[in-house]
């Protein structure tokens, strides 16, 4: 159970540099949203990826009729014909509300920030950062000395940004500004990456990078079903990097431009969704506890009606699985999120593209366009919750272990021979020899036998094994 807290500077301080992640383009001053994965989180994030494909795809859990489920896999491409991105509803209506500080010259989503006004709206309103305690206290005491009094009472509330009316915004006081009214009106910004297809250039050619592996699994249901002998209920699962032009990329990997989601569509009859729906969630919570997240640190959350993806099916809606981040805590920030989708995305291609795309039940005679079920999740969140879980503060030498799950762990075991003589590296040699053809190992020989154990306290690895003279002697 991870009870001691930490910061996150901690956190990202240890990554780069045991070789975790590190800034892309670092050398030249990096770019904001974008991040390289060292050696031991390409290990990390390829486990994470490797439990989700085996656990979904290789060996799918049982369903409620107490038989495996049927889920298959593909990679479809990243950039396909824009038609689909306007089919899908992306190309249009994938925005986020932005507002720039003119004094400061930040940018931020106008759906993240919240103001304290007094309650009859009159007078200085001050700008928040949701979310963010040390600037939702700095707004407090800014309100509490403008109007002359100790601290705020009950006659102070706090509301969103967004249903502040834009001829009040010259009254606010942004986010770490001296001026007032320096916030502008929020403006509509898309965060569809686009890019050109071939030599010759021009809006015609305009193509766009995936902001979600789902659309590719849509595309080709008919493939599927034609040649791999499935029946509804089944499932296509997908891993892939997505792209999208955040307004603010922050909290380290949290929120990035480029990164990889793990995601199914569950294709079911309409009549059976909302069992599956209930199914889902339960199974996925589940799925990350086994991953090594504790239950304290995991909730469900509804999402409200004002926040529902466009593709969510009316009154059934959103699930997320959100984790206790160090930025979110005592709050959470979501992980994963199990939408019902309805038959939006299969009905919306057959009428963009002209093409049939559905199910007939050969059993009851039935055709239809089944309805869909996602469990939609984060590769590289999930790799975020699996090392902020670890990352244990510790009286040990190296002030810091990581605990990992030993099938997500980066490195499984190291094998040390205590002194580099006596016969002793060259049974640790053949053990390394032994073990490496399975498992992820490493052997070390360099420095004290504590150097060696604080190097795997801080990799997280599970397992030591050290070749000592009682080795010499009983094997
Ligand atoms: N197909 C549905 C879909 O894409 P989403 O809630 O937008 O739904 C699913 O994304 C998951 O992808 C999220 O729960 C989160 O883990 C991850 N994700 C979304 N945007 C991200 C970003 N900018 N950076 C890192 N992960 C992100």
């Amino acid at each position: 159970m991870t009870t001691t807290t930490f910061s996150m500077e901690e956190l990202v301080s240890l990554c780069k540099r045991r070789g975790f992640i590190f800034p892309a383009s670092e050398i030249y001053g990096g770019i904001n949203g974008f991040w390289d994965y060292g050696p031991l989180g390409t290990e990390l994030k390829n486990n994470l990826r490797d439990a989700w494909w085996h656990d979904m795809v290789h060996c799918p859990p049982i369903g409620p009729d107490g038989e495996p489920l049927s889920i298959v896999g593909i990679d479809s491409s990243i950039i396909q014909n824009p038609k689909v991105w306007e089919a899908s509803g992306h190309v249009g209506g994938f925005n986020d509300p932005m507002v720039d500080c003119r004094e400061t010259k930040s940018r931020y989503r106008a759906d993240h920030l919240e103001v304290i006004a007094n309650s009859n709206g009159e007078g200085r309103m001050y700008a928040f950062i949701e979310g963010d305690e040390e600037s939702f206290e700095r707004a407090r005491k800014l309100l509490a000395k403008y109007e002359k009094i100790d601290s705020l009472g009950d006659e102070y509330s706090t509301m969103l940004l967004t249903d502040i009316p834009t001829d009040a915004f010259e009254r606010i006081v942004g986010p770490n500004t001296k001026e007032v009214g320096t916030l502008t009106e929020p403006r509509q910004f898309s965060l569809m990456f686009d890019t050109t297809v071939g030599a010759t250039g021009g809006d015609d050619n305009k193509a766009y990078l995936r902001p979600e592996t789902a659309q590719g699994i849509f595309l080709n249901f008919m493939n599927i079903v034609d040649t791999m002998r499935v029946k509804v209920p089944f499932g296509i699962a997908q891993i892939g990097k997505a792209f999208r032009n955040e307004v603010t990329p922050r909290n380290f990997i949290f929120r990035s431009r480029e990164f990889e989601q793990m995601e199914i569509e569950w294709f079911c009859h309409e009549d059976e969704a909302q069992q599956w729906y209930e199914f889902w969630c339960d199974y996925r919570k589940e799925w990350w506890q086994k991953m090594g997240l504790t239950t304290e640190n995991l909730q469900m959350r509804q999402h409200d009606s004002d926040e529902l993806a466009h593709y969510a099916k009316d009154g059934c809606g959103t699930f997320d699985i959100e984790y206790k981040f160090p930025f979110t805590s005592p709050g959470y920030g979501e992980l994963e999120g199990v939408a019902h989708r309805g038959n939006y995305d299969l009905s919306r291609h057959t009428e963009f593209s002209g093409k049939k795309i559905n199910y007939f039940d050969q059993e009851k005679n039935e055709r239809y366009t089944p309805h869909v079920i996602e469990p939609s999740a984060g590769l590289s969140r999930g790799t975020l919750a699996l090392l902020c879980e670890a990352y244990t503060p510790d009286d040990r030498p190296s002030k810091v272990f990581m605990k990992f799950n030993p099938r997500i762990a980066p490195i499984k075991a190291a094998i040390f021979p205590l002194v580099n003589k006596n016969g002793m590296p060259e049974i640790a040699t053949k053990l390394h020899e032994e073990m490496r053809k399975k498992h992820v190992v490493q052997y070390d020989a360099k420095q004290s036998i504590g150097k060696r154990y604080a190097r795997m306290d801080e990799a997280g690895t599970p397992y030591c094994f050290v070749i000592d003279g009682d080795t010499l002697e009983d094997n």
